[in-house]
């Protein structure tokens, strides 16, 4: 599978045409922000880590039932994907108090939840992703009730899916955002990508930040925690 012409560059990705009309190839940048662009930097490796992690996370979602984008991985920051047109709404679910949350509410981090929550917010940088109900998002038509019925139910699958896998490897998942498409035939299909960019990931026995936040709140050792997620996924389950 080949690149065509660039459809669309991203924060973090940048998206190709392909020979194919039904096919894309997504290719992952190094590039971080945060604070919807306000912040910007580089985190080495991280199109690799990101590209190579996605992939290995969609293919165990899409063995447990959940449909994704994921066709072939063609380099170590290229895969080739389904074309979608996305739903625009980040998919946000939570198993422990964190980031916007605490401070909507003005709670602690760290307050694990009886279950999930699953919360929308509406992909729009100009209004910088306000937090969008259930009901104004099928108003505005951005999808039917069908579909939110089926990506809800689809954010929890998932939820349970990566819980369970991180879990093992001694991580504890703690949010995490995700987004869906939709198929040139209607179907709604888990798509964009699964990652230390867009999870939460405290290490289980030290409480340490695996993930994103280290770049968002200058914590440091940015690389060093990605590079430690990777390794963590790929050891055998214990
Ligand atoms: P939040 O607590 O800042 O709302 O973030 C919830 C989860 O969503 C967290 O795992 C980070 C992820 N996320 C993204 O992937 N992209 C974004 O633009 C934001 C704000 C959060």
């Amino acid at each position: 599978m080949k690149k065509t012409e660039q459809l669309y560059e991203g924060k973090a990705k940048k998206v190709f045409n392909t020979e194919d009309p039904n096919l894309l190839i997504v290719s992952y940048k190094d590039d971080a922000t945060a604070f919807n662009g306000q912040k910007k930097g580089t985190i080495n490796q991280k199109g690799i880590i990101n590209n190579q992690m996605s992939n290995f996370l969609m293919q165990i979602i899409e063995k447990d039932g959940v449909p994704t984008h994921f066709v072939e991985e063609i380099n170590e920051r290229e895969t080739v994907v389904k074309r979608v047109e996305i739903i625009p709404l980040e998919v946000i679910v939570r198993n422990i108090s964190a980031g916007s949350f605490a401070k909507r509410y003005g709670v602690d981090e760290g307050i694990v939840f009886e279950q999930p929550t699953v919360e929308f917010s509406y992909k729009n940088d100009d209004l910088g992703d306000p937090l969008m109900s259930p009901l104004h998002a099928i108003a505005l038509k951005l999808l039917t009730q069908d579909e939110m019925d089926k990506i809800t139910d689809y954010a929890l699958r998932v939820n349970k899916i990566l819980k369970e896998f991180w879990v093992q490897r001694g991580i504890t998942l703690v949010d995490f955002k995700i987004e869906f498409g939709k198929t040139v035939d209607g179907t709604v299909i888990l798509a964009d990508e699964i990652s230390p960019d867009t999870c939460r990931l405290w290490d289980t026995e030290t409480g340490e930040k695996l993930d994103k936040d280290r770049f968002r709140r200058d914590l440091g050792g940015v690389e060093d925690a990605y590079f430690e997620v990777m390794r963590r996924l790929r050891e055998n389950d214990k």
